[in-house]
């Protein structure tokens, strides 16, 4: 059943949880009869620790030629917050034009849901836009522009069509349209232009605020959800936390264009208080793997992956127990 192909991955581990949830990720992958080619790379707050190094450009270069990127988790108590977020985690989006976060979220039980938010990742609050003036002082400015390209907005939205067209034909478009009356009308005008190509998805619009409660009472309503790097930011957080927890939330980073690299992480952090204790669950790390693998063309794996994940997702065990559990399910 296994693919001849074989595909190459770059894989960082990570700090603290990461490397314990990515090993069963590439447990269960393997375990799928997918053949990966793996190059580990020792990068994070751990390593900045060590040398200074955060994502060296000729790393980065390396990776053009890879297939995908495999990533657990970076960060460490020890390293400055930013540092690792800023120079490794956004300089990978930002670099790669993985302007796509797909974030899919699924429930099952007496209300199920089943939707994806795609979160543009490229621009809007997180581009670096601003600077301080007179900082220190007690009249001290900090400006934090939203940066919001015609094509940045369009071709995030173009992906939720297509998204769409291969799922339930549903898009809902998340802004804040009434305040934001600049970027918001941007995103609005490209929405509803980019909609004329696509007659047969249906179209709704949610200001945040009312998407916040949506999510939480009425998730059921959603398909595809697109929306800009900031309140993607928030919203898929609150996602995760409506859809069994942050054990469970798997993400892509997509460049779509295929001209590099895309890369799969699970959305959680390190987390130091439960690292090297394989107490972490790696549901999120391997669902990340799924979608690596749906991604690099591998539909069938992947879904047979991410049916072991949802009969396991209840499971108490240690991190490899769960692993190993993923894998029997196969
Ligand atoms: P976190 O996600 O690491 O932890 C939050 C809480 O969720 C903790 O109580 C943790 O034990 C629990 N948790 C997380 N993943 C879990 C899993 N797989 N199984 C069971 N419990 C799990 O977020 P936190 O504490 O805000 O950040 C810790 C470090 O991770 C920081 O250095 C932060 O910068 C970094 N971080 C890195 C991310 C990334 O690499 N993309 C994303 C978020 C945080
Ligand atoms: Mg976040």
């Amino acid at each position: 059943m296994g693919s001849a192909k074989s595909y190459r991955i770059a894989v960082v581990g990570g700090d603290g949880i990461g490397p314990e949830v990515i090993a069963e990720g590439l447990k269960v992958i393997k375990a799928a009869g997918i053949t990966l080619d793996t190059s580990d790379y020792d990068l994070g707050g751990a390593r900045y620790v060590k040398d200074g190094t955060v994502l060296p450009d000729d790393v980065l270069d390396e990776w053009r030629s890879f297939d995908a990127i495999y990533l657990g988790a970076v960060g460490t108590p020890a390293v400055p917050p930013g540092l690792i977020e800023r120079g490794l985690l956004l300089k990978m989006r930002f670099e790669l034009d993985l302007y796509v976060n797909l974030r899919p979220f699924k429930k099952a039980g007496e209300h199920p849901h089943d939707f994806v938010v795609i979160r543009e990742n490229t621009e809007g609050a997180y581009a670096g836009e601003g600077g301080f003036l007179r900082k220190g002082t007690p009249h001290e400015i900090a400006t934090q522009g939203s940066v919001n390209t015609r094509m940045g907005a369009e071709r995030a939205i173009r992906f939720g069509f297509e998204l769409a067209m291969r799922r339930n034909k549903h898009l809902t478009l998340v802004h804040k349209t009434n305040v934001l009356t600049f970027s918001g009308d941007l995103w609005e005008r490209a929405f509803n232009e980019v909609a004329l190509e696509y007659p047969e998805v249906t179209t709704a619009y949610n200001h945040v605020d009312a998407a916040c409660i949506y999510f939480v009472q009425d998730p059921q309503r959603y398909d595809v959800v697109v929306t800009d790097n900031l309140f993607g930011d928030i919203l898929t957080d609150l996602g995760g936390a409506v859809s069994g927890g942050i054990g469970l939330a798997a993400s892509a980073n997509l460049n779509p264009t295929r001209n590099g690299p895309s890369m799969f992480e699970p959305v959680h952090g390190s987390a130091p208080d439960i690292a090297g204790q394989q107490k972490a669950n790696p549901i999120a790390a391997i669902l990340s793997g799924a979608m690596m693998l749906d991604f690099l063309g591998e539909s069938a794996a992947a879904e047979r992956i991410t049916a072991a994940c949802d009969a396991c997702s209840e499971m108490i065990g240690s991190t490899s127990e769960i692993g190993d559990a993923v894998s029997a399910h196969l």
